[in-house]
């Protein structure tokens, strides 16, 4: 399996003062997660793949609830963004094969959780565009650290580690495969999930769609009584 090649330099353009909110806000998370971490990517991956995971679930569980009140069709947004929280969650648990995170930083995991679901639920309850949008700027940054992480790997300081079974096995990836295999596929799933929800977020104020990146092929997870019977 190649990689989907990645438009690194796509960027919505703040239209309005919504976007504008959601651009500042994840620009102002950039700068805390650059003074974080500065250029330990694998620890920048774990850690920041926590909260990825997160508005997936919550755009789901939003869309489901109020499918339910206004007993409507969820023009598949729900499978999608579950989908999208899926995917961040086999992220997380790759790299965590790859970089083991210390006491402090899985302290900062469980700590930035709770600060950071409910932040999001509340403000998908207000401004579901302004959510997607923020969403949108999240993955424009982590398609832009993970390019930044192949330019370490490139240049000799990260190592070219083989990767790990769990990644090989979800993305199809030959048993030759390294850590830079799976920084392609990982930063190609960013770029599908930014244009996914730069769409959504035109789509709720009525501009037109825009072009989405293709997403990698990975296994589908099956549910537990699929696996066992
Ligand atoms: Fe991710
Ligand atoms: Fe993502």
């Amino acid at each position: 399996m190649t990689a989907p090649v990645v438009d690194a330099t796509l960027h919505h353009q703040p239209v309005g003062a919504s976007d504008r909110v959601a651009y500042g806000f994840v620009k102002l998370l950039r700068f805390c997660a650059d003074t974080f971490f500065a250029k330990r990517y694998g620890h920048r991956a774990v850690v920041l793949e926590t909260v990825a995971a997160v508005p997936g679930m919550v755009g789901a569980t939003l869309n489901h609830l109020k499918c339910l009140r206004r007993m409507c069709d969820d023009k598949g947004w729900i499978k999608t963004l579950m989908d999208e929280a899926e995917n961040e969650r086999m992220h997380l648990m790759t790299f965590i094969e790859v970089c083991k995170p210390t006491a402090f930083e899985r302290f900062v995991v469980v700590a930035v959780q709770w600060v950071f679901y409910l932040f999001f639920f509340g403000l998908y309850l207000v401004s579901p565009k302004t959510a997607h949008r923020v969403v949108g700027y999240f993955e424009e940054e982590a398609v832009t650290s993970y390019t930044h992480y192949l330019a370490e790997i490139d240049e000799g300081r990260s190592e070219n580690v083989p990767a790990p079974q769990i990644a090989k096995t979800y993305w199809d990836l030959p048993d030759t495969a390294t850590l830079r295999d799976v920084v392609l596929v990982v930063r190609a799933d960013e770029a599908h999930h930014r244009d996914v929800n730069h769409g959504y977020a035109n789509e709720l104020i009525g501009l037109p769609q825009t072009a989405v990146a293709p997403c990698p092929p990975h296994v589908v997870l099956e549910p537990t009584w699929k696996a066992a019977a």
